[in-house]
């Protein structure tokens, strides 16, 4: 199996408090962006991976990754048009599925990728998830106003995968109708009026987002 990855590390991080983007937060000497590739670098089949970066950091990034022939992409104003820019890298390549992680998520666990893998090639897309767990309410200001019934709903992870075909036509139709701002691939694919399947993920794959979502990843990764 050919499995393409586009790893989108080139945002802005403003939420997390740091004077440089989020993902080149280092634990052990080594970025978030590269803890988050290394899972996807062990998969059981040929990948080729696309790492999606703010075009400043291109050239050091070169230095770093662990293989010459990662390539490497200059990110966009929007995570949609980073994914799209390193979506153009694999343009012409004969894949069996392409797989798009967040930079900022460096505590995926391996053992959830086969189940997502499967799925996705059975039903064309597929995203890792978990159910809320806790009570969820709607806040204004610091008030509840109402509860929200949690019977079906899911927090939205990263990896996805896709068919190849699927992703391509989902980016292009968003191009075509100026959509630049998704949360993320599994809607644009849903624009396309495609059924994307949920597959089991983890609480400890979680998005660095917050300052406090430093330590958790640093606690986790050197356990
Ligand atoms: N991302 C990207 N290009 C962008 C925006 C986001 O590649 N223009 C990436 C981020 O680097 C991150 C992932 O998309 O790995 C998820 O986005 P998010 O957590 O929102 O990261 P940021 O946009 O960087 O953070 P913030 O929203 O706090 O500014
Ligand atoms: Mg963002």
């Amino acid at each position: 199996m050919r499995i393409g990855i586009v790893l989108c590390a080139a945002g802005l991080g403003e939420r997390s408090g740091l004077p440089y983007p989020k993902q080149f937060f280092e634990i052990q000497g080594k970025p978030l962006w590269l803890w988050a590739l290394r899972p996807l670098l062990e998969l059981d089949a040929r990948v080729v991976p696309v790492i999606v970066l703010p075009a400043n950091q291109v050239e050091n990034a070169r230095s770093i990754v662990p293989d010459e022939t990662i390539r490497l992409a200059a990110g966009g104003p929007t995570r949609t048009a980073s994914v799209r820019s390193g979506l153009a890298l694999l343009a012409g390549e004969r894949l069996d599925l392409v797989l798009v992680h967040d930079g900022a998520r460096p505590c995926l666990e391996s053992s959830l990728l086969a189940p997502l893998l499967k799925e996705a090639r059975t039903f064309g897309a597929a995203t890792l998830g978990v159910f809320v767990r806790d009570a969820l309410k709607e806040v204004h200001g610091l008030t509840i106003v109402r509860d929200i019934p949690r019977d079906g709903l899911c927090f939205i992870q990263t990896p996805q995968a896709f068919l190849p075909e699927t992703l391509h036509r989902a980016h292009a139709f968003a191009k075509e109708k100026g959509i630049e701002d998704a949360p993320d691939d599994a809607h644009l694919v849903g624009l396309l009026g495609k059924e994307v399947r949920v597959v089991r993920g983890s609480p400890f794959n979680l998005k660095v987002t917050y300052p406090e979502d430093f330590a958790f990843a640093s606690r986790y990764l050197l356990a």
